[in-house]
């Protein structure tokens, strides 16, 4: 049974990332999501938030998990029993950092292969930082999220323009 897990941050989803997350469920038997819970980095969503989104961005495909970690991926990756890591790639400003943290897990762990997977050209400008940056101040990310987390994102940037949270 092929398992990959495509890690990151997720704050929040993106259209860029449905598209991996769709290409990645036909290729493998199983695709775990998984949300880093990342002690040096501030989400705006906490990992609740991220998770509860990628559920139902996940929800129509049968093979696809969501879930949590924290520490290395490898150690995780071998919890799940994956062989595989996905990555998607945007432009050659992703490739430096991603060629390294592809060269140290496999140091880490030989048998976990890197997978790249090249973004739909579609969302090669695409990161959750512009999604967070355009919604801030109050441009239409409609085309950017997927619908089932739209109205979640512009609340929580609602919230916290007016100081709710
Ligand atoms: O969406 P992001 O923030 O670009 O995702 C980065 C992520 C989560 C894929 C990466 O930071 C990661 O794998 N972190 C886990 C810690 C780890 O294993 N680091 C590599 C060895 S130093």
């Amino acid at each position: 049974m092929k398992i990959a897990i495509y890690p990151g941050s997720f704050d929040p989803v993106t259209n860029g990332h449905k598209d991996i997350i769709d290409r990645g469920s036909r290729l493998f038997d199983k695709l775990i999501v998984a949300v880093l819970e990342n002690p040096r980095k501030v989400p705006l969503f906490t990992t609740e938030e991220r998770l509860e989104m990628l559920k139902a961005v996940a929800h129509s495909y049968s093979n696809v998990d969501v879930d949590a970690f924290c520490g290395l991926l490898i150690t995780y990756a071998k919890l799940k029993n994956a062989q595989i890591i996905i990555k998607g790639l945007r432009a050659m400003s992703d490739f430096e950092f991603e060629f390294q943290m592809a060269l140290v897990n496999r140091k880490l762990d030989p048998r976990l292969e890197t997978m790249f997977m090249m973004t739909n050209n579609r969302y090669a400008f695409l990161s959750s930082s512009i999604v967070k940056e355009i919604a801030f101040y109050g441009g239409d990310i409609c085309e950017l999220v997927p619908s089932e987390v739209y109205n979640q994102v512009l609340r929580k940037i609602r919230d916290v323009n007016s100081g709710n949270v």
